[in-house]
């Protein structure tokens, strides 16, 4: 395959340049600034359009085992590779939980089938109880890229330590729900203005705080390279920016919702602007994207969370949380932060590409000679409005909203994986 006339990001090495790509036997085989194409060839004409690495989601719901009317393996690959993912990490928070060696081999068995490559955390603890803890070296020989009971908090910081303690020996990131129980009525909505409105108490922000502070605490003594997951408070971004500063292996995730929406959208969007941690206020929202452009927050993750409608349409207490995000990220971060002179379209890229290869130790994330052929091309300037789904869900409160950067063409392996019409 040839791709011609594209503008390479590479945020990899921090460059772009206009060149053709050749790629063979599922890798970049030569990178030019004119390659011949013979007649053989299939050729791809990405005029006009940017060519990043395939996108890389640190944090996504598949449901697979346990919910297939929610999502499987397979309508999540696919979702995954409209929105230009071509690597998923996928929660453990399915059913039965992937806390034992036969649920993950059985998922990453069926993975391969798919024609994204799925990647599959293991839990902390057994049955995300936060009691037992599971064998994370088992899980790690089985083939599981990091730890994660997420969904839950892990609220015993002794276990929690001991954990940390587990993940750096077997040098695999481990990654934190952050919301201590004790302090929320009502999940999935900020506590604050508008969940007053309804007459909820909600989810304060020292919600997350307090458990961001003590395992920020727990990174820097142990080392381990400790992810927390969906930011959603000013304050968790400066303990980040803090204990970043002090040596602490921390990193964290911001999603597209958390940087582009704020508690407001309750009132817009219902159950659809329901997820934990629950969008905040302004002041977080910016903090966030300020987070984002110094570099504090280091990945974008989607946090891509499947419902149904049916569940969706329960009254706003009894409506599970999360949203679905692979399809509309891209285009989120290029009309949020890019356009809005946040962020470089490079910056952007670095956080859904190269910063999740290397904190999971993927070798993607790159355009390189001899690099494996993982590609996203898209118009950057491209305006539309997502109105349907590849994904089994379509919970989103972007679903009508007007978006820029749309993708053209999604290659994993070397292969087509989906081309818009
Ligand atoms: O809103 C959320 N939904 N947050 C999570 O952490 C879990 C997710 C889910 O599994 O639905
Ligand atoms: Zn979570």
């Amino acid at each position: 395959m040839i791709i011609k006339n594209g503008l390479l990001v590479n945020p990899d090495t921090n460059t772009s340049c206009k060149a053709d790509i050749r790629i063979k036997n599922g890798i970049i085989d030569e990178i030019n600034s004119d390659i011949p194409a013979a007649s053989s060839d299939e050729c791809i004409d990405a005029e006009g359009l940017t060519i990043s690495p395939g996108l890389i989601d640190t944090h996504a719901h598949f449901r697979d085992p346990g919910f297939p009317h929610k999502e499987t393996l397979h309508t999540g690959s696919l979702a995954a590779a409209k929105g230009g993912f071509t690597s998923v990490i996928c929660m453990a928070n399915t059913s039965p939980t992937v806390d034992s060696v036969p649920v993950l081999q059985d998922i990453l068995e069926r993975a391969k089938n798919e024609d994204i490559r799925i990647f599959q955390t293991g839990t902390v603890s057994h049955g995300l109880k936060g009691k037992v803890p599971t064998d994370m070296t088992a899980l790690k020989e089985a083939g599981a890229c990091g730890f994660t009971d997420d969904g839950i908090p892990v609220t015993d910081a002794s276990f929690c330590y001991k954990a940390m303690q587990e993940a750096a020996a077997l040098d695999l990131p481990i990654s934190l729900h952050e919301e201590d129980p004790a302090f929320i009525q009502n999940n999935g909505i900020n506590h604050g203005k508008i969940s007053s409105q309804i007459g909820l108490y909600g989810s304060p922000a020292i919600a997350e705080e307090s458990l961001v502070a003590r395992d920020c605490m727990l990174a820097l003594r142990t080392g381990a390279h400790v992810v927390i997951q969906h930011i959603s408070s000013k304050y968790s971004v400066e303990l980040v920016r803090t204990f970043k500063n002090m040596g602490a292996n921390v990193h964290a995730e911001a999603t597209p919702h958390h940087f582009s929406l704020t508690e407001d959208a309750v009132s817009v969007h219902g159950t659809l602007a329901k997820m934990n941690p629950p969008l905040r206020t302004e002041e977080d929202r910016l903090a966030i994207i300020q987070g984002l452009a110094d570099g504090t927050i280091d990945i974008i993750a989607t946090d891509h969370a499947p419902h149904s409608a049916l569940e969706k349409e329960k009254p706003f207490p009894d409506a599970p949380s999360g949203i679905i995000g692979l399809e509309t990220a891209l285009a989120l971060g290029i009309t949020t932060l890019v356009r809005e002179g946040h962020l470089s379209l490079t910056e952007l890229l670095e956080k859904m590409t190269i910063n999740p290869a290397r904190l999971y130790h993927l070798p993607y994330g790159k355009i390189a000679k001899g690099s494996p052929a993982d590609l996203v091309l898209f118009d950057p300037k491209e305006l539309w409005i997502p109105k349907e789904y590849l994904s089994l869900s379509s919970n989103s409160p972007f679903t009508g909203r007007e978006l820029y950067g749309k993708v053209r063409y999604t290659i994993c392996r070397g292969k087509l994986v989906y081309t818009a019409s």
